[in-house]
């Protein structure tokens, strides 16, 4: 129980003993190496000021990710590259190319928003080397400047690749490839800090065995909620168990009938999977938190969160998912619509942990939709959200499945609504029923995000919009398109 957490700061080699558990990548930084050009804004992972990179093993290739330093754990760098905006500039001084490109683009003003922007404009710099419009405001989503307004940080991310193809970290990244395949311990991690304890597996039956061993225990996976549990509610926590050291639960796997997704896989490697099968539910993870947020969240930890408003679940229950639940050797499967007892309260029993969802692949006949309503586009939590899967036969509803979030205590399935449709005409008449009966079934509170009233409404005009969708002549409802073009 006494491994050092191993990892590269830059190209050097740290090996933290004993380290708390609980202690945050950027208090790491700025208190222990004191390396203060990544900053605190927020400290929960919306304002993008502490972004740093990661880089991860890829085969012999690295994997260069931006992250939130703020709500990732100090333990959760081992056998990763951690780089920071101190680790940009060449010798003598030389400034990268994004930096350089931020300077004569004029970036910044008072620059406490620049060192996150530079982290973020170097992890697509490595990522993507002809990105277009879209893609930059995405990579830039969870950056937020009160100054300088964004058009000239969006031109500073086309000008970047006018001054140099590739850079120091492309030039070094066999050395550096080696370097993380020694720290690779191939085992579990596993340590204490006074009464704490934090553990890495690697294995999954490792992990169930640690789950029944410590069922008390927190389980971490990207942290993107946990990590505001310390952050914002200065929660201790004594025991942590990563389960994104296991391989198993990283793994997106297609059989003949479904689609597979372990449980800490991200919202960025499931995007692609997802996106290229369901355009609608490609689309909603890309307005999920930030990239930062994607790159460290898990959809097997938005599902065991339970949060009423969590975006994945809805989708997935209207998609028909089924979460496969595990402890010790034993696996039991459950709909996901099961799966939410009440208010944050799952049918997880102790010592049980979620390790796959099993999503059927779409057939020719079905139709999927998923809207989300937020005040902002990015980066912002659903007011409500409704998800729709639909078959007809001839002009009839064959099946149907609806699920809403943001509407009652857990994500909840529309079925007196789907029996108002079921075999009728997909009609306006048809959707009138439809619309009556979502005012039967669903009891939206009020609360900063909306009104009960706005909810409701809300959510019936979603019905709505999903029959001028699917029906013949298809009327176009979505404008975004027109709003962001490459120009
Ligand atoms: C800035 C910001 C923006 C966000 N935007 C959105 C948004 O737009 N939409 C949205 O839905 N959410 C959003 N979130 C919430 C958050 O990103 C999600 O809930 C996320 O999916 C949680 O996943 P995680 O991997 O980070 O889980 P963690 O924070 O690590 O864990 C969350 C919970 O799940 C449990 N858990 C994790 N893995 C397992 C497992 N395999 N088995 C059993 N229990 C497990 C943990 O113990 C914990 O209780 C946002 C969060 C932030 C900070
Ligand atoms: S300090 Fe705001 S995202 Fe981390
Ligand atoms: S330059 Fe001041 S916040 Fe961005």
């Amino acid at each position: 129980m006494a491994e050092a957490v191993r990892f590269l700061l830059g190209r050097e080699p740290r090996a933290l003993r004993g380290v708390d558990p609980n202690l945050t990548v950027l208090n790491y930084l700025r208190e222990v190496e004191r390396r203060t050009g990544t900053k605190e804004g927020c400290a929960e992972g919306d304002c993008g000021a502490c972004t740093v990179v990661l880089a991860e093993l890829d085969g012999e290739r690295l994997r260069y990710r931006a992250i939130n330093a703020c709500i990732l754990f100090a333990p959760q760098l081992d056998g990763r590259q951690l780089i920071t905006v101190e680790h940009l500039r060449g010798q003598g001084g030389a400034l990268h190319p994004v930096q350089q490109a931020m300077v004569e683009c004029h970036g910044s003003q008072c620059g406490f928003c620049t060192p996150g922007f530079v982290m973020s404009l170097f992890a697509l710099y490595h990522e993507d080397r002809a990105p277009g419009r879209q893609r930059i405001l995405d990579a830039l989503a969870g950056n937020l400047c009160r100054c300088t307004g964004y058009r000239p940080i969006v031109d500073a991310a086309r000008r970047m690749y006018e001054l140099g193809d590739g850079d120091r970290f492309s030039e070094r990244e066999a050395e550096t490839v080696a370097q993380l395949k020694a720290l690779d311990r191939g085992e579990r991690l596993a340590f204490a800090h006074g009464n704490k304890r934090y553990f890495a597996p690697r294995r999954i039956e490792d992990l169930a065995a640690l789950c029944e061993q410590f069922p008390d225990a927190c389980l971490l996976a990207g942290g993107t909620d946990v990590g505001l549990w310390v952050t914002k509610q200065h929660r201790d926590l004594d025991t942590l168990i990563y389960v994104g050291a296991v391989e198993e639960l990283r793994r997106l796997k297609t059989t003949e009938t479904h689609l597979e997704i372990g449980a800490a896989v991200t919202y960025s490697d499931a995007m692609a999977a997802l996106g290229e099968r369901w355009a609608d539910l490609g689309e909603l993870i890309r307005r999920l938190g930030s990239v930062q947020i994607r790159n460290a969240g898990t959809i097997g930890g938005n599902i065991a969160n339970g949060s009423p408003i969590g975006d994945t679940m809805p989708a997935l229950i209207a998609l028909g998912a089924e979460l496969v639940l595990r402890r010790g050797a034993a696996q039991r499967t459950l709909p996901l619509e099961n799966f939410y007892l009440d208010y944050r309260k799952t049918a997880l029993e102790p010592g049980e942990l979620v390790e796959r969802i099993l999503v059927l692949l779409p057939r020719p006949s079905g139709q999927f939709r998923c809207y989300k309503i937020s005040k902002r586009f990015d980066q912002d939590i659903s007011a409500l959200l409704g998800a729709f899967h639909l078959e007809l036969d001839r002009g009839r509803v064959a099946q149907i499945r609806i699920a809403f979030g943001g509407m009652a205590a857990v994500p909840k399935r529309a079925r007196a609504c789907e029996q108002a449709l079921l075999g009728r005409p997909w009609t306006a008449a048809t959707v009138a029923r439809g619309r009556a009966a979502l005012a039967r079934e669903l009891a939206p509170i009020s609360d900063m995000r909306a009104g009960a009233a706005y909810r409701l409404l809300a959510a019936q005009n979603l019905l709505t919009k999903l029959h001028l969708e699917t029906s013949a002549p298809a009327v176009a409802t979505r404008v975004l398109e027109l709003e962001v073009s490459d120009g």
